[in-house]
Parts: C-alpha cells; sequence; structure tokens
C-alpha cells in the first residue's frame, strides 16, 4: 500500500490490511498476521527504519484486537509513504500457531519480511544449508527459508547498489514449489516485491507437505490466488498513488476495480510511487506487459445482506444465480441453446471417444447428478471421476477424450493437478467455474462461466446449481441436430424457463424445513437417501449436513440398502428419502417399505400431493414437479436449508465450518 499524495495514518494502514483479510475470511483460515513499519524514524539512514510484526491465533477480529495493544505504535502518525502486509494462514501441517503464522521474518530485527501462498518442496535442503550458516529458525514452516534465504544473500551481496527486485529474484532461483510471495524490508522501506510461481505436475508434491494454506492481503500489493499461482495489482483512482496485491479480488474491490493479473514468474514491484513488472527466464520478444482489467464484482455482491450467513443468502439467491447461468446462452423460442465458450470446440467433442468429468466434493457431486442426462444427450459415454482418486489411479486418458474440470474456484488443487495430467496426454480439456480468470480457467481450452455470482460460504451451493445447469446446457448444445431427441430437449428447456419460479416455491418450504431441524438437531447421524436422478442430491445433501453441523451423514443409493446400509436402520436413525415421481418411483417405494419395516421414521421429499407416500411418511417436504433430470436442483435446496438450519440450532459457524476453507489448493 504506497501512498505519495495524502498521508495516511497508521491506524488507517491497519484498517486497509485488517478490512482485506476479512474480505478474505471466506476463504477459511486459523491464524493471521501483519507486518508494517514501526516507529518513525528518526534518521534519514535507511537501515533505521523498523518493522512491526504482528501475529495471532485465531480470527482476524483478534488479530485487529491485538493492533491497537501495541503502545509503541503511534496510531495517528501519518505516513506519506508505507507498505504493508498481511496474510490468513490455514494450516495443513504444523499446528496453527502465532510462531507458524505469517509474515516470517529473517531475523529478530525483521530485517526481511515475508508472506507466502503455497509450498516450497525443497524447504528441507534450504533450511539444512542455512542452519550450517548460523540461522535460527523458530517455525515449523517451509516459508520460514525464505526470510531468512533473503538476509543471507544480501549480507553477502557484492556490492550496496543491488536492488530489491534483483534480491528476490535470486533467492526464488533457489526455491522449487508452489508461491506467491510479497516482500517488505526494512533495507527498502515504501517498497514492495511480489512474485508468484505455479507448481508443474511432475514435482513430487506428495513428499511434502505444505505448512498452510495462505490469504495474502498486503499493503500494495495484493493478490496472489490462494494457489500462489498469480497476483493482482490494483490501479490508483488518481487521488493517491496506492497498490495493492491480494489472493482475490474481494480484499480489495472497494478500493479499486482495475487490476492486472501476475503471471507465472512475473517479479512486481513498486517504488517511487511506480509499478514495475518484469519477468524471470524470460525469452527473448516476450511482451511483460500485462493488461489492466475491469473487475465487475461489485462489493455489495460480496456482503452478506438481510442474511445471518454468506451461505443462507446464496442458498436463497438461487433463483436469479440459475437465470444468470442460463442468461444470453437459451433461445426458449427456437430452443437453441450456445455456449459461447465451446462452441467452436462442439465439432472435435461430438467426435470424442468419451467424456471424463472430473471434480472435488460438490462439483464432483454436479458431475454425479448430470451424467444420465449428459449419457442420453450427447450418446457418449461419460465417466465422472473424483480429481484425487482419478490422478491415483493414474487413469489411462487419449488423445480423443473429452475433460470436464468442475470447479467454483477454478483453484482446488487436485482438479488443477488432474487438468495438467489430461493436458499432458492431449485431451482436449473444458473448465467449467465460477471464477474468471481462475488457474482452471485459464489453464482449459475451452470452458463454460457458470456465472453464480461470489460464492461465500464455505459450503457451496448456488454453485452447485449453476454447476448442474450449465452441464444441461452443455448436453443441450450437443443434441441440438438429434432429431430423435427433440421432444425431450424441448421438455427440459421448456423446464428450465421455469426453474427460478419452481426453486421460488421450494425456498417458500423454508419455515417448515427449519421446524423438522429442530426435530433433528440433537441426533448423532442422518441418512438421506434416493437414486437415479437424485442419488446425487443425497451425496450432496449429506455433505452439506457433515461440514457445517458436523453430524455424521451418509448419502446412500437406495438401491444398494439391501447390501449393507439397512443394517443401520431402526426406530431411532433419522432417515431422509428422497422420492419423486420419475422412472425410480416404485424401485424407491420399495426402499421405503424396507425403512418402514424396520420401524424407520422417514422423512419423505417427494412431489405435491402424493398422498401415497404421505400416508407412510413421519414428515413430507412436497416440491413442485419438474421434468425428471432437472428435479435434482430442487430436491437439493432442502436439504441445503436443513443443514444451515442444523448448524445454526447446534451453535456453530455456518459460514466457517471447522478445518475446512472455501480454495483446498493443497493436494
Ligand atoms: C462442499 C464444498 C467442497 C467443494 C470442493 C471443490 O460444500 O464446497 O466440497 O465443492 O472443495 O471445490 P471447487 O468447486 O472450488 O473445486
Amino acid at each position: 500500500y504506497l501512498n505519495y499524495q495524502v498521508p495516511r495514518t497508521r491506524k488507517e494502514i491497519f484498517e486497509t490490511l485488517v478490512k482485506g483479510l476479512q474480505r478474505l475470511e471466506y476463504r477459511g483460515y486459523d491464524s493471521a498476521g501483519i507486518a508494517v513499519d514501526g516507529p518513525s524514524k528518526t534518521t534519514s539512514d535507511r537501515n533505521n527504519n523498523s518493522i512491526c510484526l504482528i501475529k495471532k491465533t485465531g480470527k482476524v477480529k483478534a488479530l485487529d484486537e491485538e493492533l491497537y495493544k501495541k503502545d509503541s505504535l503511534n496510531l495517528d502518525e501519518e505516513l506519506c509513504t508505507h507498505f504493508g502486509i498481511a496474510h490468513t494462514r490455514w494450516a495443513t501441517h504444523g499446528e496453527p500457531s502465532a510462531l507458524n503464522s505469517h509474515p516470517h521474518r529473517s531475523d529478530k530485527d525483521n530485517e526481511f519480511v515475508v508472506i507466502h501462498n503455497g509450498i516450497i518442496t525443497n524447504y528441507k535442503e534450504l533450511k539444512k544449508y542455512l542452519i550450517n550458516k548460523g540461522y535460527e529458525f523458530e517455525s515449523e514452516t517451509d516459508t520460514e527459508v525464505i526470510p531468512k534465504l533473503i538476509k543471507y544473500v544480501y549480507d553477502n551481496r557484492e556490492n550496496d547498489s543491488i536492488t530489491f527486485s534483483k534480491l528476490v529474484e535470486r533467492v526464488i532461483k533457489q526455491l522449487e514449489g508452489a508461491f506467491a510471495l510479497v516482500f517488505k524490508s526494512r533495507h527498502f522501506p515504501g517498497e514492495a516485491v511480489a512474485t508468484s510461481h505455479t507448481l508443474s505436475f511432475t514435482h513430487t508434491a506428495q513428499e511434502y507437505e505444505p505448512d498452510s494454506l495462505g490469504q495474502i492481503c498486503g499493503g500494495f500489493n495484493s493478490r496472489n490466488r490462494a494457489d500462489s499461482s498469480s497476483a493482482i495489482n490494483s490501479v490508483g483512482d488518481g487521488r493517491a498513488v496506492e497498490f495493492y496485491f491480494a489472493s482475490d479480488a474481494s480484499a480489495i474491490i472497494e478500493h479499486t476495480n482495475k487490476v492486472l493479473y501476475m503471471e507465472d514468474d512475473d517479479i512486481a514491484v513498486v517504488t517511487g510511487g511506480k509499478l514495475s513488472i518484469h519477468r524471470m527466464n524470460r525469452q527473448a520478444g516476450e511482451d511483460p506487459v500485462r493488461a489492466i482489467m475491469t473487475l465487475q464484482m461489485e462489493l455489495k455482491q460480496i456482503m452478506k445482506g438481510n442474511f445471518d450467513a454468506f451461505m443462507q443468502k446464496e442458498i436463497f439467491e438461487q433463483p436469479e444465480s440459475v437465470v444468470n447461468t442460463m442468461r444470453g446462452r437459451i433461445c426458449f423460442d427456437t430452443k437453441k441453446v450456445v455456449l459461447g465458450g465451446l462452441k467452436d470446440h462442439l465439432k472435435e467433442i461430438k467426435r470424442c471417444r468419451r467424456l471424463i468429468m472430473i471434480g472435488c466434493g460438490t462439483s464432483f457431486h454436479a458431475a454425479v447428478a448430470t451424467r444420465q442426462i449428459l449419457e442420453e444427450l450427447t450418446e457418449l459415454p461419460v465417466m465422472v471421476e473424483l480429481a484425487s482418486d482419478f490422478l491415483d489411479r493414474i487413469t489411462p486418458v487419449f488423445r480423443d477424450d473429452v475433460c470436464f474440470f468442475i470447479s467454483q474456484s477454478g483453484e482446488t488443487a487436485d482438479t488443477l493437478m488432474a487438468l495438467r495430467y489430461c493436458k499432458e496426454r492431449g485431451a482436449l480439456t473444458v473448465g467449467v467455474t465460477n471464477t474468471v480468470g481462475s488457474s482452471i480457467c485459464r489453464e482449459t481450452d475451452c470452458g463454460v462461466h457458470i456465472n453464480a455470482g461470489p460464492e461465500i460460504g464455505v459450503a457451496s451451493t448456488k454453485a452447485y446449481t449453476s454447476q448442474f445447469v450449465s452441464l444441461i446446457m452443455f448436453g443441450l448444445m450437443m443434441s441440438e441436430d438429434r432429431l430423435s431427441l427433440q421432444k425431450r430437449r424441448e421438455e427440459i428447456i421448456n423446464s428450465l424457463k421455469m426453474l427460478p419460479e419452481l426453486i421460488k416455491k421450494v425456498l417458500s418450504l423454508d419455515e417448515k424445513i427449519k421446524a423438522i431441524a429442530n426435530e433433528l438437531y440433537q441426533q448423532r447421524s442422518l441418512l438421506v437417501m434416493g437414486r437415479g436422478f437424485n442419488y446425487a442430491t443425497c451425496l450432496e445433501g449429506a455433505l452439506k449436513i457433515k461440514e457445517i453441523t458436523y453430524m455424521h451423514s451418509e448419502g446412500i443409493l437406495a438401491g444398494e440398502l439391501k447390501h449393507g446400509p439397512l443394517a443401520l436402520v431402526d426406530k431411532h436413525m433419522p432417515v431422509i428419502m428422497i422420492i419423486m415421481r420419475d422412472a425410480c418411483y416404485t424401485k424407491c417405494q420399495n426402499a421405503l417399505q424396507q425403512v418402514t419395516a424396520r420401524s424407520g421414521r422417514p422423512i419423505i421429499i417427494c412431489c405435491q400431493d402424493d398422498t401415497e407416500l404421505t400416508k407412510n411418511a413421519y414428515q413430507t417436504i412436497e416440491l413442485p414437479q419438474t421434468v425428471d433430470c432437472l428435479q435434482g436442483i430442487l430436491s437439493v435446496i432442502p436439504l441445503q436449508l436443513m443443514s444451515f438450519h442444523l448448524a445454526v440450532l447446534r451453535g456453530y459457524d455456518v459460514d466457517f465450518p471447522r478445518n475446512l476453507a472455501k480454495s483446498v489448493t493443497v493436494e
């Protein structure tokens, strides 16, 4: 955060950094830290500048409170030029603690401080080397080698005129792994250097657990994506010269909507009120100019509005988010569906050997939910794959495969690795993401933006229904010239038109669902059963319940009941059954018989006025009916609402479930 014309007080600087971190809270973290210039300089000797480092476990709020306890820091002191950095850490290895949290420092005098997202895979070798040189380490992190290494390079410099960026360049030449880094130094006051480097698929990440995932909100330069692969610098508004780096645009959107994305091996330097970017390993003729983009995201989009939690807000946004997903893509009169990002590849896709849908968690469930209709509409074999398992199996992939990478964030490490794996094998890669400019967006050959709007609650809701709709649209686009499928297409397209209204009807059941949650919230377990088009709803509903209520929950394919899960059923075990009027209706009724015969008391999610079912149910949640392949969009909403109410009743933080992060950028 650099500022040349309008001085800022230290308090304002704190507020900017803390606010930035708070905007990134939704990504999950367990500790936070900040580094700013220390007490005012008494001499013009640049080495006399001090850096103050404050770190705290727990919420950003705890860090914020800590900042004001520092008596030595004059909050009202005005600073004309200043650069501060802040970071939230999510530990994956090495306990959450103030020592392990970022910024990390070179020494007790804080000569160099660094924040880092990602993983340094050769940190053990570097650490050994530096320990031999007499450096003392204070944390268990891989990151700490970086500030130590830059101090080592600085102390051993050949001449005093070495620049900050040159030092950084020398350091990163020694680093292996993936990193987005922002450096601050008391030897270079008011100057910032940031860089990023992506992990290649071939590296042996399994051998090294990264210590953390992090989110960066750097004083003037702020963004590195969670995967540490790129950064945004925002461009000042003319009143003052300010630059930000951040992991995510939401951290800086209230200051500017002008951003540029850093690319791999870019080194961005802000000094003297100017930003410059140069490139490591630059090829001859390569143009290091980065285009400034204007973000459309508005702050109000990322605020909670009148809702108690982001998740709740996002559930209730679904009538609009599905419209946004379809906007400009479906002509309801001509029954034409065009996904602009795929149309040039359609021929190739139609000729492919098979479609492979790859994702994690909820995004994987979107693939499960649409597999059957995609098989029907594309007449191609469709495989659905959990990204981690797909990689573990070293699954054979061929040049004539088309691989879809479904990811809300576009940054999920497993999905990204699977993408690189498929690319290396020559398959056509298609991204289905909610985040424009994300790594998956950039690295796929083509793709679809689901346009659900920012999703902040860790539990994914509106992204699921928008992924669902996007994949259905893909199927519709593929089947446009199939005469035999026209009736089916028409039925689906007409139903898509009605979808927002039907979602509103489902949302109007909220009070009823809350009442049912009231009866269930003290239970330890909750089974969710269904089959066919609604099997994915069971998986997704159970995942929602698990992740935010911490109850045990299992999504069970009703056809598998007799093969094991039935043993769990007795009068004490709450069971939710999804029984819609589709081809599986009779089979689901059989499952219901099996449950009631064991004194189970099923809560049935069914179609309106299904008297046949209501008489066997302990409770019913009656939904409007739509075409079979879209019914899963309606049937998942009661489970999203149920998990929300259960979590609130159990007293948990709905938006930030323990142990989970919004973007999972480690394998
Ligand atoms: C569950 C949830 C996660 C994500 C998964 C993949 O509510 O949010 O299961 O779906 O981590 O994340 P993306 O879609 O960002 O790749």
